[in-house]
């Protein structure tokens, strides 16, 4: 297993990076039961956030990933310098020109993930020398590309390259897991399921809400980054849970961009972790998280993803 070589994993799952969700606790939480843990570091974050949170990652003595956004890491190279610090064992760099950094972290000896939301996309990746893929499907939580499913997806890419490479998006428990794996993916870069881990930076108000959302709660768009104006680019939206915020301003994001008491009401929302007013990231496995939990029992429930491996061999 691809994984288990590289970063010692039992269970092939990494913790997809989450900004404001997976911090140092919950990517050495995940990493400690048997997954590789990733930091999620947004861009709002400072270099000594990443320093701090990293340590923390790493106390474990377990490897673990961190996610930065291509975008961002353009506008605070600190972001950057804070990672080839750490040296983690993974990071991964999408949403944005990336090229550029992939040749200065694997000369540190880490391996370089990349985030595709198109076959497209995949190329690019493979030409700039990534060593793992990521197949994001439409249906993953957060940020990234609305124009494919995960399985067309992951087949497409599959067929393109021998490069490794995970799914992300949609997988909310061991049966998500096997589908993937016997497509011939080396394991899921998982988000969602990890949402309601007492491990993870998830306010809770937030993790409420997300236990209540069922599979059809979650929206596409860039309303809520029209809103922020944090810099993502128009060409990424972001999958959250569907709310009052979302449902005034969907449709008149350009507006939205230039409205300072919008801005105002939603950094409040943030603030106060108002679910009606904030972000809540989450993908269409949302509908599966019913309850809170641990990043060990997540990981001891997407172990379980031999028993229907070996089913379908026996159908
Ligand atoms: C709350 C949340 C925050 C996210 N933040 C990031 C991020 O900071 N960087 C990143 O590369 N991807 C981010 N993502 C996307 C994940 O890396 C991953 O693609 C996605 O969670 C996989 O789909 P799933 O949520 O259906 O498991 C985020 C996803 C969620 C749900």
């Amino acid at each position: 297993m691809w994984l288990t070589e590289k970063f010692g994993v039992s269970v092939p799952v990494v913790g997809a990076p989450m900004a404001h969700v997976s911090g140092g606790r919950l990517t050495a939480a995940i990493s400690a039961a048997g997954g590789l843990g990733m930091l999620g570091a947004g861009s709002a974050v400072s270099a000594d956030w990443i320093r701090t949170e990293g340590a923390v990652a790493a106390a474990g003595g377990r490897p673990y990933g961190v996610g930065l956004m291509a975008w961002s890491v353009q506008d605070r190279p600190e972001h950057l310098d804070a990672v080839l610090e750490l040296k983690p064992a993974l990071v991964s760099l999408s949403f944005g020109d990336y090229a550029p950094y992939v040749g200065r972290l694997q000369k540190e000896g880490i391996v370089v993930a990349m985030q595709a939301g198109t076959v497209a996309d995949a190329r690019e990746a493979i030409d700039s020398g990534v060593d793992l893929i990521v197949a994001r499907g439409a249906e993953a939580g957060g940020h990234g590309r609305n124009a494919v499913a995960t399985l067309p997806l992951l087949q497409a890419i599959l067929d393109l390259t021998d490069l490794p490479v995970m799914a992300a998006g949609g997988i909310s428990g061991p049966r998500g897991l096997a589908a993937v794996l016997a497509a011939g993916a080396v394991g899921g870069w998982i988000g969602t399921a990890f949402l309601t881990c007492a491990e993870a930076m998830t306010p809770e108000p937030v993790l409420r809400r997300v236990i209540e959302a069922d599979e059809t709660d979650t929206v596409y768009g860039t309303v809520f980054d029209a809103a922020s104006r944090a810099g993502w680019p128009d060409e990424f939206g972001g999958r959250a849970l569907r709310n009052a915020f979302f449902d005034t301003w969907e449709g008149h994001e350009e507006e939205l961009k230039t409205k300072d008491d919008a801005h105002a009401d939603y950094l409040e929302g943030v603030r106060t972790a108002d679910p009606a007013r904030t972000s809540i990231y989450a993908g269409q496995g949302v509908g599966a998280l019913t309850s809170r939990s641990t990043a060990a029992e997540v990981l001891g429930s997407f172990a379980a993803y031999r028993t229907y491996l070996q089913a379908a061999v026996e159908q």
